[in-house]
C-alpha cells in the first residue's frame, strides 16, 4: 500500500497536482459540484496508476484539480464503494493518495436515508459523528506506522470548528441545514423498515453505504474532515418510502445547487 501510494502520488505530482488546500470526495448526485471549480487539470481514473475504476452508473471516475477563489482543490468525482466488490484497501486508496499529495483537509459528501423524524428529503445534514457498521475495518491487519498509529483517536472525527463555520455560512445564506450522526452499512440493498428502525435505535440520524471508511483512514493519517450528507429518502417509522437509485440521484441533483453554494463559500472562507 505504501509503495503503491507513493507511486501514484509521484505520477500525479508530475502531472501538476501540487499545493492543494482541500480534497473533496463527491458523492452520488454531486458530480456537477465540479462546475464551481476553475479547472486546470482533469484525469480519468483509468489514466492513473493503481486507481480502481468505478462501476456504478452516476458515479463518474475523474480526478479534478483547480481553484475555488484563492484555494486549490482536488475533487474525486466518483468514489469506490465496498459493495461494488472493492476491498477496503482499494476503496480508501484515493484518501491515502490525497494525504501524500500534501492535503490535510478533506470534505466528504454522500446521499443518505434520513431516520430522524425532523428530516425532509432534500435536506442537507452536516455530519457531526458517525457509527461504523461496515463488515470490515479499513485498518484491519498489520499497521504501517508510516501512515499512522495502530490505535487511532476518533474523539473528533468531523472538525467541530469546520461545522461551526458551515453553520454560520448557512445562516447567512438563509439555507436550512440539519446536523447529525451518519451510520454506514455495507449495502447495496437499501434498508428494510426494521433496519431503518435499528439504525435510529442505534443513535443515528442518517444511513448510507460510504464515507466512514474514508474518514477512518483520513483520521489514521491525521487529516481534518468535514462531511455532509444529502437526505434523499426517509426511513422513519410508519413513513418508510420506496427508494431507488434513480430517486436518490434525482433528489441529490435537486439539492446540488444548495450544497454547491455552501461548499464553495466554505472553501473560500474557511
Ligand atoms: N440507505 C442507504 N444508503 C442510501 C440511502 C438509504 O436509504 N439513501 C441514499 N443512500
Amino acid at each position: 500500500m505504501w509503495e503503491k501510494t507513493q507511486e501514484t502520488v509521484k505520477f500525479l505530482k508530475e502531472k501538476g497536482f501540487i499545493n492543494i488546500d482541500y480534497g473533496i470526495i463527491l458523492g452520488t448526485g454531486l458530480g456537477n459540484f465540479t462546475d464551481n471549480i476553475d479547472i486546470s487539470i482533469r484525469l480519468a481514473y483509468e489514466e492513473i496508476p493503481n486507481f480502481p475504476v468505478s462501476t456504478v452508473s452516476g458515479h463518474h471516475g475523474e480526478l479534478i484539480y483547480g481553484t475555488i477563489g484563492d484555494k486549490t482543490v482536488l475533487a474525486l468525482r466518483g468514489r469506490f464503494h465496498y459493495y461494488e466488490g472493492w476491498t477496503m484497501q482499494e476503496a480508501i486508496f484515493p484518501v491515502r493518495v490525497m494525504k501524500y499529495l500534501g492535503i490535510d483537509n478533506i470534505i466528504v459528501s454522500n446521499a443518505s436515508g434520513g431516520v430522524n423524524a425532523n428530516f425532509k428529503t432534500g435536506d442537507v445534514m452536516l455530519i457531526s459523528d458517525h457509527i461504523n457498521m461496515m463488515p470490515e475495518h479499513p485498518l484491519r491487519g498489520k499497521n504501517d506506522e508510516r501512515f499512522g498509529p495502530r490505535f487511532v483517536d476518533m474523539h473528533e472525527p468531523y472538525s467541530l470548528d469546520m461545522i461551526a463555520h458551515m453553520e454560520k455560512i448557512a445562516i447567512n445564506a438563509n439555507i436550512k441545514i440539519q446536523k447529525g450522526t451518519y451510520l454506514a452499512l455495507q449495502g447495496p440493498t437499501f434498508e428494510t423498515p426494521a433496519e431503518y428502525g435499528m439504525v435510529r435505535n442505534l443513535g443515528a440520524d442518517a444511513v448510507g453505504m460510504s464515507t466512514v471508511p474514508e474518514v477512518i483512514v483520513a483520521k489514521h493519517m491525521g487529516m481534518t474532515c468535514f462531511g455532509l450528507s444529502i437526505i434523499t429518502d426517509l426511513g422513519i417509522e410508519g413513513l418508510v418510502e420506496k427508494v431507488s437509485h434513480e430517486e436518490v440521484q434525482k433528489v441529490a441533483k435537486l439539492a446540488e445547487a444548495k450544497v454547491g453554494e455552501l461548499v464553495k463559500k466554505f472553501i473560500e472562507t474557511y
